[in-house]
């Protein structure tokens, strides 16, 4: 059988952006190695540190390059030298839109022998989804600023939505909660109480869409109470769609009920034929624990477990996250978080990669 190939794009970015990315190949190779699949890793230096250096963020022409490939791995970014705002629109954001990477998935699981502060809940407990919109909402960059710096200054942040942009998404969600075939329940979370234009019209495309789907049960909440359920009930989610403010915020409230961003993992969706998706862990640059060799890769190597699904490669994909389980029930990672794993960041990919 002729040998598959992709061709992966990758960005570590910052911080211990390189080191998790460096563990997340090692195990990409392995599975590749078992699933005959072959894949050149082409390196991009975009970064904070080489924004310092040179001026430059992220140049349009590197857009239209990463547009042959056939996915994106990227670290994190963010550096202490750099304001706020800059690096993210400049280069994280710039990607996702730019590439049309419209969804943003990340999964909330608990694996087995992995500590949740939630009292009581086990893996069958806190296993769902989020399906984040990734490119409009407040995220969209529209606005400004109205006699900036004095004391009449206005200051405008448009939450942008439109139709077709709510439609894909829930589209994708719905799609997504057939497929993942597990309790086949959408919740749609918003603030339509509150935000009455654009979230109503995130609840009237979720009615309108869900007639097409009669096996889905549709489930909503607003963000408010799901930011409660997700922690006093997380048992009563199966897939969660919503804007991309909210998505934000609830999954780094999802990371710490899975275990922490040491094992919370994203994609970044364009699901169209030929869109390129990119992959990431949750967690940002972390600067003090940059080039120490404590950082957990895990979240890094379950993001490249969602690459593979994506890319449909959904065996190696499967190879992972069971290595990723024999790594963490194999008793010699003590913990999730960094600096208290009991191994180094190499070792454990080295586990993992073992285990393939
Ligand atoms: C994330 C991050 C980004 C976001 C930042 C770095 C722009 O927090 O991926 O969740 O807000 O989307
Ligand atoms: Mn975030």
């Amino acid at each position: 059988m002729e040998k598959k190939s992709y061709r992966i794009g990758t960005i570590g970015g910052d911080g211990v952006g390189p080191e998790c990315i460096r563990e997340g190949v090692k195990v990409l190779k392995a599975v590749g190695e078992k699933h005959n699949i072959k894949f050149d890793f082409i390196e991009y230096d975009f970064s904070g540190e080489r924004y310092l250096k040179t001026g430059e963020l992220l140049p349009d022409s590197a857009i239209e390059e990463f547009k042959r490939l056939d996915a994106i791995y990227f670290g994190a970014i963010g550096h202490p030298g750099v304001k706020p705002g800059i690096l993210e629109h400049g280069i994280l954001l710039k990607i996702r839109f730019s590439l049309q990477q419209y969804i943003n998935l990340r999964p909330v699981k608990l694996y087995p022998n992995v500590w949740t502060p939630i009292k009581d809940k086990l893996p069958e407990d806190i296993d769902f989804v989020v399906i984040r919109e990734n490119t409009e909402g407040l995220y969209s960059g529209v606005g400004g600023n109205f006699r900036k710096g004095t004391e009449d200054e206005i200051a405008i942040e448009i939450d942008l939505n439109t139709y077709k942009g709510v439609k894909r998404c829930i589209e994708f969600a719905y799609e997504y909660t057939l497929k993942r075939n597990k309790k086949r329940k959408l919740t749609l979370v918003d603030k339509a109480n509150v935000l009455i234009h654009g979230h109503d019209l995130w609840e009237r495309v979720f009615d309108e869409v869900g007639k097409k789907y009669p096996t889905v049960e549709k489930d909503h909440a607003y963000v408010d109470a799901c930011c409660m359920w997700m922690v006093k009930n997380p048992e009563w989610f199966d897939v969660i769609v919503t804007c991309n403010m909210f998505g934000d915020i609830i999954t780094d409230l999802g990371a710490m009920i899975q275990g922490g961003l040491g094992v919370a993992a994203g994609g970044n969706i364009n699901p169209q034929p030929g869109g390129v998706s990119m992959f990431e862990p949750i967690h940002g640059s972390a600067p003090k624990y940059a080039g120490k060799n404590v950082i957990n890769p895990i979240a890094t190597i379950l993001a490249g477990k969602l690459m593979l699904d994506v890319l449909g490669e959904v065996d190696a994909g499967n190879s992972v996250e069971e290595a990723v389980i024999k790594a963490i029930t194999s008793g010699r990672i003590k913990n999730m978080e960094a600096g208290k794993m009991g191994l180094t960041t190499a070792e454990v990919g080295d586990l993992i990669a073992s285990y393939i």
